[in-house]
């Protein structure tokens, strides 16, 4: 696994046209001067919509350096190919998932995955949205943090595949990022895709739900639905992605289904991507969420 990824990167590497990598102190550092400095003329000439996905990813990539990290040097690695570009962004931090872990005094550090995918998620609401993780990772076709012990991937094409693995720097948070020169998505249509007619708010998320469950664990308990569903009463619309979950148990599905919406009627959830078995569950807790607003 380790030895392919290796490889896959050194030939990566011989197809480059121009490489550059080059480090920061992050004190006083800011994202727009590295922009227009450095990032920018490397890039060169890229269509439009493409030079505007990388402005708004590597500024707000290296703003989490600078804001959130508590580093003192950031290193910039940027590969350039006919095809495609790819942005690596390291600092020597406190490590991205053991900060939100701490923060949000999370059992595990690969909770802090399941978090950042919801979106919304700050550790620092004064001056953060916690947005730029969020929409970064689906405007790039790849998109990755390496932390710690743990590692969360997005590719566009594989829209909802989030992967949890066991590999990373000791210290510190490395973001890469990767687009392809020709593609056709922009900013906008990707921000349109999290908010509801009109409105500009970032109203919408999808949760991969097998980030809830660990390994084999079988998504049964009240307290994993409780995890599944922090926070998302910050959306209007929750889109639950089921992939890769074969079933829930009767305890879950009655949390998610029927005591989540009695509690929270401004957010409504959407279930997608069910197995036969899990679609049965959610049948069964909607029925007794119907039967018991029947009695009352
Ligand atoms: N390089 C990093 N080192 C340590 N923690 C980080 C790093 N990058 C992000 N984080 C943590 O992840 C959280 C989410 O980051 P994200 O960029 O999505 O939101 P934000 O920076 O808080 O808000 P916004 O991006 O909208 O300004 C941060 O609040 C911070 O706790
Ligand atoms: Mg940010």
């Amino acid at each position: 696994m380790v030895a392919e990824g290796l490889t896959a990167a050194r030939v990566y590497k011989l197809c480059a046209i121009a490489e550059q990598t080059k480090s920061y102190p992050l004190s006083g550092l800011q994202e727009d001067v590295v922009w227009r400095n450095d990032v920018a003329p490397f890039l060169g000439s890229l269509p439009k919509n493409v030079l505007d996905i990388w402005h708004y990813g590597f500024t707000e990539m290296l703003n989490n350096a600078i804001d959130h990290s508590g580093g003192a040097q950031v290193t910039v690695n940027m590969i350039k190919t006919a095809a495609d570009v790819q942005i690596g962004i390291m600092d020597d931090g406190v490590g991205i998932f053991r900060k939100i872990q701490k923060a949000l005094g999370l059992l595990d550090e690969r909770h802090s995955v399941l978090e950042l995918a919801k979106g919304k998620l700050t550790t620092d609401p004064a001056r953060h949205t916690g947005e730029g993780i969020f929409f970064s990772s689906r405007m790039f076709d790849h998109f990755a943090i390496l932390s710690g012990e743990t590692y969360f991937s997005h590719k566009y094409l594989d829209e909802q595949d989030w992967i949890l693995e066991t590999k990373g720097p000791d210290t510190g948070t490395y973001v890469q990022m990767k687009l392809w020169n020709h593609t056709s998505r922009t900013q906008k249509k990707v921000f349109s895709r999290f908010t509801i007619g009109d409105e500009l708010a970032f109203a919408k998320t999808v949760v991969p739900v097998r980030l809830a469950q660990y390994g084999d664990e079988a998504l049964v308990s009240r307290s994993q639905a409780k995890r599944l569903l922090a926070r998302v009463e910050k959306f209007a619309i929750v889109m639950l992605d089921f992939e890769g979950v074969s079933n829930i148990g009767q305890a879950f599905a009655d949390e998610v289904f029927r005591v989540f919406p009695s509690e929270h009627p401004g957010t409504q959830l959407h279930p997608f991507n069910t197995s036969v078995a899990v679609g049965e569950m959610i049948r069964r807790a909607l029925a007794a969420k119907s039967a018991i607003s029947g009695q009352s």
